[in-house]
């Protein structure tokens, strides 16, 4: 029987939403496509988070800051990233070219290496209101990152139900844009392991 290639290595980057409680499902998908994953959280996504049961799904360390200097990389370097859920903070960071995480200084890096990326942002929806996030959004976008937002990804609910829609947000379709994306990318840089 002829098995298929691995596809690569996926980072899933996870910041503080209760979303995040239900990002092992992303990783079950990937690992089910044959997906090498590795998740890193922001400092406030990783309160949201089982680091355990990440670390033994996964197989390796769920890392959220900066290496020290002169520290070995311990992740192997992405070919494709996944952003689930992004929070207003750090959707508005990236398209700032912020790197005060570690999410952020790898999806900057990401920029220049040329790695998929999807994002699905998600927020309540009045902070959804501010103009800031739909710049950022639309910046993002063209810059050829896959954004999944808006209703038809996934329903925002009010302040302090920020995961009433929580059976709707988009996993699935968050691994089909990056798995789409590394069929066809060809020629890109090489992405070393960083941070
Ligand atoms: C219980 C709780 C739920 C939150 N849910 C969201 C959310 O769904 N989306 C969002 O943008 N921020 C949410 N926040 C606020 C972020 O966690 C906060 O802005 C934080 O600074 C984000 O940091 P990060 O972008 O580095 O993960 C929530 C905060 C708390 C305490």
């Amino acid at each position: 029987m002829m098995v298929n290639p691995s596809p690569g290595v996926l980072y899933v980057l996870v910041c503080g939403s209760p979303m995040a409680r239900d990002v092992g499902i992303l990783v079950a998908l990937a690992q089910d496509e044959g997906w090498e994953v590795c998740v890193i959280t922001t400092p406030d996504g990783r309160k949201f988070v089982d680091v355990a049961a990440l670390q033994a799904q996964t197989g390796h360390p769920v890392r959220s800051s900066y290496k020290s200097p002169g520290d070995p990389d311990v992740l192997p370097a992405a070919t494709a990233m996944i952003v689930a859920p992004a929070t207003v903070n750090t959707v508005n960071k990236w398209a700032a070219g912020i790197t005060d995480t570690l999410v952020l200084g790898l999806l900057v890096e990401a920029y220049g290496y040329g790695v998929p990326i999807s994002v699905v942002p998600y927020t309540n929806k009045v902070m959804a209101l501010h103009p800031s996030l739909h710049e950022s959004v639309a910046k993002l976008r063209d810059w050829g990152v896959h954004v999944l937002y808006g209703d038809e990804y996934c329903r925002l609910g009010g302040p302090g139900q920020t995961d009433r829609f929580r059976g709707q947000f988009p996993w699935r379709r968050a691994l089909q844009a990056v798995s789409g994306a590394v069929t066809t990318a060809a020629g890109r840089v090489e992405p070393g392991a960083v941070s």
